[in-house]
């Protein structure tokens, strides 16, 4: 009947959505593309119901889209017959291998129908985990850093696979970001771990994210002249009747690294 591709958020199992558990309770098969994504799974599946597929660990092309087509060729039975899913991190539809299965399904299995589920990305539970606010009207861009990688360019950026601290950290300071870093954020397997100092985090973990924010960006919301007020009733207050602002952008978060201090962030775990 279907295939699901369910994503099961940052790590921990009570942040799957409730339309997300639904769909692996009733799955006659649950696959998931590695351990960290199975050990999450298995929060709601039982182990009889958690199904195999290999990936090999390899940027080969050719490789690829064979293990690909090998994967599709040993779902689309069960999705044919019944309800299977496919399981990520974060959301399916964010930097991730459902992408693959989906083309190579629309390729060789076509009469397999897809759905998704979206799940908690860590492109929006970074925000919760940094102490950060991407406020209404600003931008934010996703890039790649591994191996030391460090795109520059746009005033923020969210940076997946940062997988040699150090390196990108000293290009991103040299281009004049501030720069704070989320390891297995809302993640219950490993250590969580949110700074902005590189030597914390020298060791390898692919789980490793980078939030870069120019320096000196002057676009603070209307409401950051609040902060620092003694009492309600120390500041202007009274509605604005000059302009008609929006309410819906607005945010009751504390953020930090706005001015670059290094004591922006929570100095514990985001949990
Ligand atoms: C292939 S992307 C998958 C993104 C995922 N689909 C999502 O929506 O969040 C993998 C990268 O996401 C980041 N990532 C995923 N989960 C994370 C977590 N719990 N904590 C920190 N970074 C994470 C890491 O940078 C990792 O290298």
């Amino acid at each position: 009947m279907t295939l699901y591709g369910v994503g099961l958020g940052p790590g921990e199992a009570d942040l799957v959505t409730v339309r997300g558990r639904a769909v692996l309770e009733r799955a006659d098969v649950v696959y998931s593309p590695g351990r960290l994504s199975r050990s999450v799974a298995t929060e709601h599946v039982p182990p009889e119901r958690i199904g195999d597929v290999d990936f090999p660990m390899t940027r080969a092309e050719g490789k690829l889209r064979q293990a690909w087509k090998e994967a599709a060729a040993a779902i689309a039975p069960h999705a044919r017959e019944g309800t299977a899913a496919f399981v990520t991190l974060g959301d399916p539809n964010v930097y991730s291998t459902f992408g693959h299965l989906r083309r190579t399904l629309g390729a060789f299995h076509p009469e397999v129908e897809v759905e998704v589920v979206p799940g908690v990305s860590t492109v929006t539970a970074f925000a919760t985990a940094l102490g950060v606010e991407i406020a209404s009207g600003a931008s934010l861009a996703l890039r790649e850093g591994d191996r030391g990688a460090a795109p520059t360019g746009p005033d923020r950026l969210l940076l997946f696979k940062v997988t040699d601290v150090p390196a990108t950290h000293e290009k991103l300071t040299a281009a004049g970001y501030h720069v704070q870093y989320g390891r297995r954020l809302f993640m219950e397997q490993g250590e969580t771990r949110v700074t902005d100092d590189p030597a914390e985090l020298a060791d390898r973990d692919y789980y490793t994210l980078a939030y870069a924010e120019k320096r000196g960006l002057d676009d603070e919301p209307v409401t950051a002249a609040f902060e620092g007020a003694e009492t309600e009733t120390g500041v202007e207050s009274g509605p604005d009747t000059e302009t008609t602002a929006q309410t819906d952008g607005g945010s009751l978060a504390s953020p930090g690294g706005r001015d670059g201090s290094t004591e922006s962030g929570p100095e514990v775990s985001p949990r």
